[in-house]
């Protein structure tokens, strides 16, 4: 991929670290009191658990949270996608994720708790750059065969919508899968596993 591709997944990357960032300035400013009860940012950086809500999320849809300085994100999938994703097997270097990372509660074919919700650390396991999603299947840019998932714009790896990787590209595993608990049906705890809690 071009110089620029690469400066611009490194820009989606700031971008969205300077946008939670300025979230978390807005709290500070307008809730001081409560701010004062959640993990402090040494903390957080350190690996303190953070709690997402994901109830406004659209299917199709992800929103980003940091956690310990990298980008996580929850994707509420649809059922097409999940449909999708036994199929995708056969073109997968490591469909059973055997080699990857993952809590033993997401060792299946979605990586995830619940199906719908995929929560993934969108990190490359090339060389670390964001891949970006590519959901509409047969996307122009990626070809006819493209059954939806992530592309990373610096070399040109591709993940499925289970963030696994495809054979043929640089990168070598699927994404990681971070540790998470459900702490109600719409709140999510990063950095939290229920079996070792
Ligand atoms: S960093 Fe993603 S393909 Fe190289």
């Amino acid at each position: 991929m071009s110089k620029n591709g690469v400066d611009q997944g490194k820009r989606r990357f700031l971008l969205a670290a300077s946008s939670i960032a300025g979230g978390v300035a807005v709290v500070a400013t307008a809730t001081p009191f409560v701010l004062s009860m959640l993990p402090s940012a040494k903390a957080l950086a350190a690996g303190a658990p953070v709690e997402v809500d994901i109830s406004k999320i659209e299917p199709g849809s992800y929103v980003t949270v940091a956690w310990r300085g990298k980008p996580v994100w929850v994707t509420y999938r649809t059922q097409a996608m999940l449909d999708q994703l036994p199929k995708n097997d056969p073109n997968l270097r490591d469909p059973d994720s055997n080699e990857s990372e993952q809590p033993s509660s997401c060792k299946n074919v979605y990586r995830s708790i619940k199906p719908q919700y995929l929560v993934h650390v969108n990190i490359c396991t090339h060389l670390g750059c964001a891949p970006l999603l590519r959901k509409q299947v047969g996307d122009p840019t990626l070809g006819a065969s493209w059954p939806g998932g992530f592309f990373c714009p610096c070399h040109g790896s591709r993940y499925d919508m289970s963030v696994r990787v495809f054979k043929d590209v640089p990168a070598p595993l699927n994404m990681v899968i971070p540790p998470y608990a459900y702490k109600t049906d719409t709140r999510v705890i990063i950095g939290q596993d229920k079996a070792s809690s």
